[in-house]
């Protein structure tokens, strides 16, 4: 599955299996809300080109909308504690919502967004993730959309970064692990 692009990134996804199976949810987004409107709402930063990408497979009225949580210190001790540091421009009381994520981790940003969203009374709040890595969760909380299931890799590119970089990379690519 995986081909060496040059001396050190591995690509686990390549930009063609991305846009084949970013394809398919929108086919599948198109059946489960045909003849509805959608309001897709990205969180920031990682999500924001798989929302790009995902928002042009969707034939159905769509919209978006973005909200940033803080990062609660992965990969060091920490409460776990997720903060709204960006809040929806526009109202989604009524509204059918798909949250769009990069990677569903742990599950606490979700699990805070899905809470959070929840108090705006939409009509029905859903969740497409383009990884999940299952073998990580704290919350017990699912997407219903979901690109690809991952062990636990750290994986860069396609809006995910390390340290802020890689996000235009292409490709869904493995950190070398000297590097991360
Ligand atoms: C990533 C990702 C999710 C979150 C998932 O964001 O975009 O929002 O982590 O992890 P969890 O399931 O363990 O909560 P990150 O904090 O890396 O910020 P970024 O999107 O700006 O890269």
């Amino acid at each position: 599955m995986t081909s060496t692009v040059d001396s050190t990134l591995q690509v686990l996804f390549s930009r063609e299996q991305i846009r084949h199976r970013v394809a398919e949810l929108g086919r599948q987004i198109d059946r489960d809300y045909a003849g509805e409107k959608v309001v897709l709402v990205g969180v920031l930063k990682g999500a924001a080109i798989f929302l790009a990408d995902l928002a042009r497979s969707i034939s159905v009225d769509n919209t978006f909308d973005f909200v940033a949580v803080s990062s609660y210190g992965k990969g060091h001790q920490s409460s776990g504690a997720v903060k709204l540091i960006k809040d929806l421009d526009q109202p989604i009381e009524g509204k059918n919502v798909i949250i769009v994520e990069d990677i569903l981790d742990t599950g606490l940003t979700l699990h805070f967004l899905r809470g959070l969203l929840d108090q705006h009374q939409p009509k029905s709040l859903r969740v497409a993730a383009l990884l999940d890595k299952p073998s990580r969760r704290l919350e017990k909380i699912e997407a219903e959309y979901v690109g690809f299931s991952i062990p636990n890799q750290f994986v860069i590119g396609y809006g995910m970064d390390f340290a802020e970089r890689y996000r235009n990379l292409p490709d869904i690519c493995l950190m070398p692990a000297e590097d991360s």
